[in-house]
């Protein structure tokens, strides 16, 4: 099969890459120069283990390319990807539709034969019926199909994702269409991997229904673990208790900072931004994503009364900056709200992330950056593990406390044992259990 993926972000960049590793012919385009120039010599726009590699020896077996001409990419491809990003509107959090619009224009003047037109971007339902307009009118003579196919992938583990999914969900109710994708997706069919074919506005609903069920669990988890701290359980053996029954599954109940991200807080609220415009209220989405914001800031109030509730002139490092591991994405990170509430009642903050630097600065302007988890706790009051990156999970708490100025430790995401914190000669905080005597 003949690809063309357009827009090389995260989505389009891994989907393009494991096409091509299939043995598909794919073509990826973005308008972004740079970025294109960057890629063919081989520099990744995004950090995702083992996308570099799979990018370069594809592109070395010829099954993978760059451009910046959409026509050019789009001429004599079977399927044409959308793959373009759909941030939350400035102001009203709705799904901002208009790079995927512009981009269905173009397809639509660069289509050269039968394709089918594939909607990987999350967007809101009955967004295919606008873009089957669009291409309707600007190109009448066209044969198109539109197809609506969401992805599901974590970043960090985006790869692993593509390649053994749960589930592929296809929405489209014309079989000519559906051949088509099953072609593409035919080396994971061969795997077993469920491919499920909806309407097409049922595919756009499953996607945000899957990460508003997702944002809805780690909240529940989160606020029986604030419901533990008050009556003395421990909510990871609550997590376990209750995830060992299968109908509610033991992933996703980790309590933590609340969830941050590029999709859970993005599509959340778009959800209820349609939800609203049908007049069919979400009601258990909109306290979720009230809840994950106040929770957010609520995590900087807990490590100010960890210092006894006077933080002015304190030193505070927090540990993985990232909203969450093996990834350098900083969007709605939970680390932001801590450093802004740390810093409003007068801390001084520093940050260590393997990763993510580069994207918090901006973010952070006040907050020096080490190199080190030690570096950034040399002279602190208190150490916050924020992000449970592999080399936070295994730090030496010996030295690190002996670095420090004061002994305060408050383990956000729950990896280390209260016991072994106290016997480094630290005090314990943590998530979800009832606070050390
Ligand atoms: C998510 C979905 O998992 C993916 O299917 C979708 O396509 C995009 O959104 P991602 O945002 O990459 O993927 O990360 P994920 O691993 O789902 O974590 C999201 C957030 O929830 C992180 O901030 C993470 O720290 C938090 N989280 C996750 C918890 O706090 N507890 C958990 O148990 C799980």
């Amino acid at each position: 099969m003949r690809i063309a993926m357009i827009g090389t972000g995260y989505v389009g960049l891994v989907s393009g890459a494991c096409f091509s590793d299939f043995g598909h012919d794919v073509v990826c385009v973005d308008k972004d120069a740079r970025k294109i120039d960057a890629l063919h010599q081989g520099v990744m726009p995004i950090f995702e283990p083992g996308l570099d590699r799979l990018v370069e020896s594809n592109v070395r077996g010829g099954r993978l390319s760059f451009t910046t001409d959409l026509a050019e990419g789009v001429a004599g491809a079977d399927a044409v990807f959308i793959a373009v990003g759909t941030p939350s509107r400035r102001g009203d959090g709705h799904a901002d539709l208009s790079y995927v619009f512009g981009a269905t224009e173009e397809i639509a003047r660069a289509l050269t034969g039968p394709a089918v037109v594939v909607t990987k971007s999350t967007v809101p339902v009955g967004t295919g019926d606008e873009v089957e307009r669009i291409i309707r009118e600007t190109a009448p003579e066209a044969k198109a199909w539109v197809v609506s196919n969401p992805e599901f992938l974590r970043e960090g583990a985006a790869i692993d994702d593509f390649k053994r999914p749960d589930r592929i969900v296809v929405g489209t109710e014309d079989e000519e269409a559906a051949e088509v994708m099953r072609e593409i997706y035919r080396p994971l069919y061969l795997n077993k991997a469920p491919l499920l074919f909806t309407s097409r506005r049922t595919a756009e609903l499953i996607k945000y229904a899957a990460n508003a069920f997702l944002a809805t669990k780690i909240t529940f988890i989160n606020e029986i673990a604030d419901l533990c701290e008050a009556v003395g359980a421990e909510v990871q053996d609550v997590a376990r208790g209750i995830g060992l029954d299968n109908r509610i599954g033991a992933k996703f109940l980790h309590a933590g900072p609340g969830y941050g991200g590029s999709c859970f807080p993005k599509d959340t609220l778009a959800l209820l931004k349609t939800a609203e415009d049908h007049q069919s209220p979400l009601r258990i989405v909109e306290s979720v994503v009230a809840v994950n914001d106040a929770r957010k800031r609520a995590m900087g109030r807990k490590v100010i009364q960890a210092l006894d509730g006077d933080v002015r002139g304190k030193t505070v490092a927090l540990l993985g900056l990232t909203f969450k591991p093996n990834t350098d994405d900083m969007r709605d990170a939970p680390s932001i709200s801590i450093v802004q509430a740390l810093e409003d009642a007068g801390a001084i903050v520093r940050g260590y992330d393997p990763e993510g630097v580069e994207q918090a600065r901006p973010l952070m302007r006040n907050v020096a950056f080490a190199d080190s988890p030690y570096a950034a706790a040399d002279g602190a009051d208190a150490v916050v593990l924020v992000t449970e990156w592999d080399v936070l999970r295994a730090l030496d708490l010996p030295r690190l406390a002996a670095a420090m100025a004061d002994t305060v430790f408050v383990d956000l995401r729950n990896v280390y044992p209260p016991e072994e914190v106290e016997e480094a000669g630290l005090r314990w905080f943590g998530v979800g259990r009832a606070p050390r005597g």
